[in-house]
């Protein structure tokens, strides 16, 4: 990060006057940081408020000539919060940058007090959002994040994928916003939290492995899907296949019905040349003889 190196503070009042050796400059912060530490526990002890007391001698040493440098390090003298929540949550703006690279200038006399985020990220769309702090609260803790009202279009300057998937396959899913589901960043909710199950053994593996979640309506499922779990809709085609005492009672839902639901297979595609081409030119239908494979007789 070589455009942040050579910082180690700023002019606290912008104030350009002869140039001070560093030494001379040392021991006047540390001459008025003792002054205003002084002052500060002094009106702290009898009122438990920050004391109006720094801002008059900030204004009062403003009209006297002579610049001082204040360094990272003593910010923590009149500002206590700042520097305890980056020290807990700043991430990178820890590691990566200093106070004073994002607080150019302090007041009264800095107009450069506060920065804007663009100042260091820019390029990506997710820097061109409005409002960053409308998520990212604390610039001191800049993963807190918090998310209020309908979030949707923000989500997707990283997570197109799953944007694509709600737009694409529409379901009651896609009139939701993200954070509807996601209360918290990267936080996924349980099905149940909204749904009911379709059988009691069923839990949030098992729905997922039927409903992809962006896209519930694309029904898709593996080879090892029990029977019962169709049987929760299709209590007939259940029914019958139990009852059935032809080979067809051993075979699952899933065997027949291939992957995705409503798929559904002619006889032929697993019964080729059952019988001379001469009698099903004569009958074609298989269920004239057999019956649906449900319910298949055994002739
Ligand atoms: C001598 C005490 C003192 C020191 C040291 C000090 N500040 Fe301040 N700072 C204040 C006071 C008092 C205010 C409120 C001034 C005002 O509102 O006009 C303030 C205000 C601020 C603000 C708010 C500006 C705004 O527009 O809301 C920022 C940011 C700030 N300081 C950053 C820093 C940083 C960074 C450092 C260290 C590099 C620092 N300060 C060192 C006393 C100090
Ligand atoms: C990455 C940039 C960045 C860094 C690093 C940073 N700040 Fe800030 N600071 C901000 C922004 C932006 C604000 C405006 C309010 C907000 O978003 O939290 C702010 C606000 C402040 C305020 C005013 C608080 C208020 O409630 O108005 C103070 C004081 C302050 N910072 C001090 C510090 C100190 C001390 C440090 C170093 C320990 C520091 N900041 C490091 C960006 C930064
Ligand atoms: C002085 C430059 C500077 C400013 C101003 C600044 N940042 Fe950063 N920020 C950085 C750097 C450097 C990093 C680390 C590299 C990166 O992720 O791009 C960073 C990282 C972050 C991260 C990731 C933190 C982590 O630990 O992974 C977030 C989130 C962030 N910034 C948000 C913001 C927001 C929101 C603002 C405005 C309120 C802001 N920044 C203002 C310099 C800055
Ligand atoms: C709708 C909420 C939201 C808004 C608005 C928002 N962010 Fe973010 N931002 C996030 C989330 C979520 C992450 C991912 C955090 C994680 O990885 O844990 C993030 C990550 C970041 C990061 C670190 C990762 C990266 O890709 O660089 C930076 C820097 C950042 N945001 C800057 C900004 C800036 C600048 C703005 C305003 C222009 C902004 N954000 C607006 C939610 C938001
Ligand atoms: C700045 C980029 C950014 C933004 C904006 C962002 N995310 Fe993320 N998100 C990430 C990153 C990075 C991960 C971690 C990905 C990984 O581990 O592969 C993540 C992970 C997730 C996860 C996965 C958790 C898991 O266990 O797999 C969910 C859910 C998520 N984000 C939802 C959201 C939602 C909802 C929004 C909008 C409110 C959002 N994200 C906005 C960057 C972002
Ligand atoms: C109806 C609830 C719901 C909605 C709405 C929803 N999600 Fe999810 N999302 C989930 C669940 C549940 C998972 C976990 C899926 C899994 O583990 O297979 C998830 C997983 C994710 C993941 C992790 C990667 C993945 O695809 O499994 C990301 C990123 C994510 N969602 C982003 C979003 C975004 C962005 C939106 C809005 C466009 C959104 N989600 C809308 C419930 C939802
Ligand atoms: C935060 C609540 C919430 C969560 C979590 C949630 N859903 Fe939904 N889901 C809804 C709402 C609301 C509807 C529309 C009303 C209804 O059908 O109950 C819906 C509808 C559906 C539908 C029917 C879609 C349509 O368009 O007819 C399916 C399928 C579905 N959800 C599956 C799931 C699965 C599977 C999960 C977990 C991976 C899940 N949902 C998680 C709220 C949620
Ligand atoms: C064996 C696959 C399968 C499993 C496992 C499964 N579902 Fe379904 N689900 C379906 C099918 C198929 C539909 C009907 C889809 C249609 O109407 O096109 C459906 C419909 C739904 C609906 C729409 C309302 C309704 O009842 O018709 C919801 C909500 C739903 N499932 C939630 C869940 C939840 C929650 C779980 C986990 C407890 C789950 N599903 C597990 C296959 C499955
Ligand atoms: C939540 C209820 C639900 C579940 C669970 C369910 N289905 Fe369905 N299924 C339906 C609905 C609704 C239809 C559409 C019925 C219609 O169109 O009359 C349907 C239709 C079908 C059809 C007929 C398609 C056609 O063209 O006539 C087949 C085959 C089917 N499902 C197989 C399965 C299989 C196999 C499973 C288990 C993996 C399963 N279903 C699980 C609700 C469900
Ligand atoms: C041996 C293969 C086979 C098995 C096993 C099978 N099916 Fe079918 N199913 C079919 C065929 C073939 C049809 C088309 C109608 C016909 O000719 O019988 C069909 C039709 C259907 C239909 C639509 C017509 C109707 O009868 O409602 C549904 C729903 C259905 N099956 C569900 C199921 C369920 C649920 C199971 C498991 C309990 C199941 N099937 C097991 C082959 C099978
Ligand atoms: C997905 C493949 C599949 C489909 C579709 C299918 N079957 Fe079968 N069928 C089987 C299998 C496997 C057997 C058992 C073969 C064995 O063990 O030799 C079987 C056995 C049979 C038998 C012999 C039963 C017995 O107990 O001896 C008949 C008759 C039969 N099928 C008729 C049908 C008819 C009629 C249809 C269409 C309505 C049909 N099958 C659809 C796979 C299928
Ligand atoms: C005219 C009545 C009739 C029709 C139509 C008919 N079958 Fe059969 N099928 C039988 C009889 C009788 C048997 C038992 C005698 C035998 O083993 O040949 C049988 C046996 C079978 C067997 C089990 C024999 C074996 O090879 O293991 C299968 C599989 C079968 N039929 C599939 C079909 C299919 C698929 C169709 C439709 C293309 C069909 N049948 C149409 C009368 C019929």
């Amino acid at each position: 990060m070589g455009m942040f190196n050579n910082k180690t503070g700023f002019k606290l009042f912008g104030f350009s006057g002869p140039t001070i050796r560093k030494s001379t400059v040392c021991l006047l912060g540390v001459f008025l940081i003792g002054i205003v530490a002084c002052q500060q526990s002094a009106v702290r002890t009898k009122l438990d408020i920050p004391p109006k007391q720094p801002e008059a001698i900030i204004e009062e040493k403003a009209e006297k000539p002579g610049a001082f440098e204040i360094t990272d390090a003593q910010c923590i003298l009149c500002h206590p919060k700042q520097p305890q929540t980056i020290k807990a949550y700043g991430g990178k703006h820890e590691t990566e940058v200093g106070c004073s690279d994002c607080h150019l200038e302090h007041p009264p006399k800095g107009t450069k007090a506060v920065p804007e985020c663009g100042m260091c990220h820019s390029e990506k769309a997710h820097y061109q959002l409005d409002q960053c702090v409308s998520c990212h609260t604390d610039t001191h803790a800049p993963l807190n994040l918090i998310f209020e009202g309908e979030i949707s279009e923000p989500c997707l300057t990283c997570h197109m994928q799953q944007g694509d998937e709600v737009a694409n396959h529409p379901s009651a899913h896609t009139e939701m916003a993200c954070n509807e589901c996601h209360a918290e960043h990267r936080k996924v909710p349980n099905c149940m939290e909204c749904h009911s199950k379709h059988t009691e053994d069923m839990n949030f593996e098992s729905c997922k492995s039927c409903h992809p979640v962006h896209m519930p309506l694309v029904v898709t499922y593996s080879e090892d899907t029990p029977s019962e779990y169709c049987g929760a809709c299709h209590g007939e085609a259940l029914s019958l296949l139990e009852q059935n005492t032809t080979k067809h009672h051993d075979l699952s839902c899933v065997y027949c019905h291939k992957n995705k639901h409503k798929t559904v297979l002619s006889c032929y595609a697993c019964h080729d040349k059952s019988h001379p081409d001469a009698l099903m030119q004569k009958i074609p239908s298989c269920a004239a003889c057999h019956d649906t494979a449900h319910n298949l007789n055994r002739l």
